[in-house]
């Protein structure tokens, strides 16, 4: 993570959030495609430069100890307790909204999302900025998050004006959403906080988000999709799986433990018909790595990356989660 952009970078950043302009930041978890929340046509530029529809509501970013008037209203005591321990942070709160973003950041609906990010990046261009940035990840719609300023580079270039590099991010998938809108607190999407950490500060227990309520474009069935088909496997019929795909003329790549990558016959390897994608096992490292080494499946050609992931507890759950929306049927 770079820790800080210089003077002049930041002063031409502002000039261009200022004149609703779109531009790419880096934040904790993914990179974001910030436009001024408080401006309409700088936001409905986010949803055209993603390919996204605009019925799918954008997060509020702010900086560190800026007050939610005018951004929420009827904030609940507990989201002061969520933002005294998780902000700023990869949590994003979804609470009524106040009269301040922009009708397109939500899309019509009666909530908001806000978040305040760590990346030193972020936050020294949100307080330089003084608003709210609305921010989605900076992908074309459906497609893996971007974790360092090259992805965005390599997707993107072309259609915006500034990429901001912050590194790498260390968090690497999407912030917890947690629903504060209604009578229920709900997570409606998973993430390195985890419910466990959430319940334990809010002193209750969570309900299951129902799929019907809240527009969570991640929620879709196919997303975070890499141009590879990805199967999740366990570690026993992971390499069977590979070698059948590779006799059926197939480029596999393996994403899981060593044991696994070792077991690859040295023949496919040598071939590169079925290739290790290497990657750190612990939950948070895997968590931190997906999308990059998905991106290095899909530059290496690979027409299917097979994957053992970590076990589905804590930050597991999100990782399980995002798996299972890059496995699912396309279109
Ligand atoms: O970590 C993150 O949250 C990253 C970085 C850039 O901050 N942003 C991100 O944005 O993942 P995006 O747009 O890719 O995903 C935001 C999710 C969407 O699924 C959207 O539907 C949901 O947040 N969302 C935003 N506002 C909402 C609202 N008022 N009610 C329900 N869901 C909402
Ligand atoms: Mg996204």
């Amino acid at each position: 993570m770079k820790n800080i952009i210089d003077e002049a970078t930041l002063a031409q950043a502002i000039d261009l959030l200022r004149s609703g302009q779109v531009i790419a930041i880096p934040t904790e978890t993914v990179y974001g495609l910030a436009a001024d929340a408080e401006n309409e046509l700088a936001v409905r530029k986010i949803f055209a430069v993603k390919g996204r529809p605009a019925d799918h509501p954008l997060i509020v970013h702010l900086a560190k100890d800026v007050p939610l008037e005018g951004w929420a209203e009827d904030v609940p005591q507990v989201a002061h307790k969520l933002a005294e321990a998780f902000w700023p942070g990869p949590l994003t709160m979804i609470l009524r909204r106040g009269p301040k973003a922009a009708p397109a950041v939500t899309g019509g609906l009666a909530t908001i999302g806000l978040r305040v990010p760590s990346h030193p990046v972020a936050q020294q261009l949100l307080k330089s900025f003084g608003g709210g940035l609305a921010a989605p990840s900076a992908n074309r719609f459906g497609r893996v998050s971007p974790t360092t300023a090259g992805h965005v580079q390599s997707e993107l270039s072309e259609a915006i004006p500034l990429i901001l590099d912050g590194g790498p991010c260390n968090v690497g998938i999407e912030s917890t959403i947690v629903d504060l809108s209604s009578d229920y607190i709900a997570i409606l999407r998973p993430g390195v906080i985890t419910a466990e950490q959430i319940e334990q500060v809010i002193g209750m227990p969570l309900v299951a988000a129902s799929a019907s309520a809240p527009r969570v474009s991640g929620s879709l069935e196919s997303h975070y999709a890499p141009a590879a088909g990805v199967e999740i496997h366990n570690a026993e019929t992971a390499m069977a799986r590979a070698m059948k795909l590779e006799m059926l003329g197939k480029k596999v790549g393996v994403i899981g433990h060593y044991e696994l990558l070792y077991s690859i016959p040295v023949e496919s390897m040598m071939s590169q018909t079925i290739m290790p994608l290497p990657i750190d096992m612990t939950p948070q490292g895997f968590a931190r790595d997906l999308y990059a080494t998905l991106r290095i499946g899909d530059a290496n050609k690979c027409d299917v990356v097979i994957v053992v992931p970590p076990p589905e507890e804590g930050i597991g759950v999100a990782i399980a989660d995002r798996l299972r929306k890059s496995a699912a049927p396309r279109e």
